[in-house]
Order: C-alpha cells, then sequence, then structure tokens
C-alpha cells in the first residue's frame, strides 16, 4: 500500500531531520524522502507521515526511532580507496613530513579522524596506507577515530567483512597482506586482518553537535562527502571545529565535489579538497 506525503508533512520532516543531522532536504527530496521512510511506517503499521512524525516526536521516549529514521535517510555510497589522489598524496605528502616531525619529537603516536566513515571502506584505506609506509607499525600507538551518525553502517564498518564486489578498488598485494579471505557462508567475502580492525575506534557522533568530546588534537581529518548533504551555515560551523580539533600543520581532506569556497575558514588551501592548518 502508498502513503502519500503532503507539503506539510514534508515541511515537518524536513525541519526534524535538519535540527537533528544537518541534513538540508531541498523540496526536490520529498519523493526520496517518502520512500525511504515508508519502511518506518510499514514497521510500526502506521498509516500516515503525520502518524509517523507524532511517534517519532513525541511517542517513542526511548528516542530508538528517531535514530532509526536517520539511519533511513543518510546517503551511505563508499567504497576502498574512493578519490585516489588523496591516499597518494597521503602516501607521498603528509605521511613522510608527518613520521619526520614525530621523529625529531621522539613521539610514536598518531591520531587520525575519519567523520563520516559510512561503512568502514574509508577508515580502512587509511589503515592500509599507513601499514604500507610505517616500518615497524607495531612500535606506533596509532588509532583511527571513525564516526558516523547511523548505527546501520557503524555496525557493518565493525565487522570490517566485505563481499567480493566491494574489494575492487583494492590492489592484489594490499587484499593479500591485509584481508583474510572467507569460509564456508562467508566463502566470497574477505575481512580486514585484525591488527588493521584494532587501530580503528568507531563510534556513533553527530557532526552537527555543538562540541566533540575529545581531549587531543587529531594530525590528519579525513571529512569526505559528508558537508554535501549540509547547508553553508552548518558546513562553517562544522570547518571551524575541524580546525580546531586539528594538530598545526594537520591536514584537511573534503570529497571531490566539495568545497571550502565562500566558508569563512582559516585553513590554508593547498590543493583541490586538501587544506591545511
Ligand atoms: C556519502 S557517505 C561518505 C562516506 C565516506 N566519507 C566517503 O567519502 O566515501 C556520507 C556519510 O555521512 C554520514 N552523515 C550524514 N550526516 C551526518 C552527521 N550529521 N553526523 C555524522 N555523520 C553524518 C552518513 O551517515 C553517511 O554515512
Amino acid at each position: 500500500m502508498d502513503i502519500d506525503i503532503n507539503d506539510k508533512e514534508f515541511s515537518l520532516f524536513q525541519r526534524l531531520i535538519y535540527n537533528e543531522s544537518g541534513i538540508n532536504l531541498t523540496p526536490a527530496k520529498k519523493e526520496l524522502l517518502k520512500s525511504r521512510l515508508m519502511k518506518r511506517l510499514r514497521e510500526r503499521s502506521l498509516a500516515s507521515f503525520k502518524e509517523y512524525y507524532k511517534y517519532v516526536t513525541e511517542e517513542d521516549a526511548t528516542g530508538e526511532e528517531l535514530v532509526s529514521m536517520l539511519d533511513c535517510i543518510s546517503t551511505n555510497l563508499t567504497e576502498f580507496f574512493r578519490e585516489a589522489a588523496h591516499f597518494d598524496f597521503l602516501t607521498e605528502k603528509v605521511l613522510p613530513a608527518l613520521l619526520e616531525n614525530k621523529r625529531k619529537k621522539r613521539e610514536k603516536k598518531i591520531r587520525i579522524w575519519c567523520a563520516g566513515c559510512s561503512t568502514g571502506e574509508e577508515p580502512y584505506s587509511i589503515s592500509m596506507i599507513l601499514a604500507e609506509c610505517i616500518e615497524h607499525l607495531s612500535e606506533w600507538d596509532i588509532k583511527i577515530l571513525a564516526t558516523d551518525l547511523s548505527t546501520r553502517v557503524l555496525k557493518k564498518a565493525m565487522e570490517g567483512i566485505y563481499p567480493k564486489d566491494r574489494i575492487r578498488g583494492i590492489p592484489l598485494h594490499m587484499l593479500n597482506a591485509y584481508f583474510e579471505k572467507g569460509e564456508y557462508n562467508l566463502r566470497n567475502h574477505y575481512q580486514l586482518k585484525d591488527f588493521l580492525r584494532n587501530m580503528i575506534v568507531f563510534r556513533r557522533l553527530n557532526l552537527t553537535d555543538q562540541t566533540f568530546p575529545f581531549k587531543g588534537q587529531f594530525d590528519f581529518i579525513f571529512c569526505r562527502n559528508v558537508m554535501i548533504y549540509f547547508d553553508k551555515q552548518t558546513q562553517s560551523e562544522l570547518v571551524a571545529k575541524f580546525y580546531k580539533h586539528l594538530a598545526p600543520d594537520g591536514y584537511f581532506f573534503i570529497g571531490h565535489s566539495e568545497s571550502l569556497a565562500g566558508t569563512d575558514t582559516r585553513f590554508r588551501y593547498v590543493r583541490p579538497t586538501i587544506y591545511q592548518k
């Protein structure tokens, strides 16, 4: 059974979603919203979007439905080594300078934040690059904080198990070095080896929260293809927070179709989609 969403109902969800996630749904996204939320209405046996809105905002005291609703709204497209130029830049510029700097300070600690990590391909790609570039990796204290709003994608990310068609972008030598091939019912799947999975801490974090609970600063931050869903003001506020949480000289990476142009920021432009503090 198809349930229609009228303009008034759409506006209610538009405002709710904006307030809760920063995701800015234009009226052109009305059908998309409808199709994505329909499953939630069915699951709750509700007959209209108005009833669903009431359920999410007033009746569900646990707040769980809000989380499920946001899970349905977010677009989670990602892949291993997406936007390969960033990984080349990490290998050729960022890591050599960072390692040299750490060596001078006699420090063996690296902190990275992957914000909007989706199903994990991005932080795992970073971890493979670290493994490729850093000698005696086990002597280092490395943590990649990988965060997302969606609990659904985080669950997949934590498992780190990917079917054959998802590992296409991975060079063969890395596939052999960093993945275990599944057996039995996971025959056509690959799982990241523990030493890489243990480097990553997955957490739910809403990027539109006023403050983030971090003590130290990150050596570099990836936030790619996330801000594209936010309006300019939300983007500016977020970019200022990234700046604050980045170590001096730290690099900030954004998605291929994003730019900080028009954003009031202290970041130095390095090249398209790459900035430095
Ligand atoms: C298109 S994916 C990008 C994945 C990866 N960074 C990449 O470029 O391949 C966007 C991710 O941003 C997340 N996201 C959207 N709004 C968010 C928010 N307010 N806080 C945290 N994550 C958010 C979504 O759940 C989704 O997983």
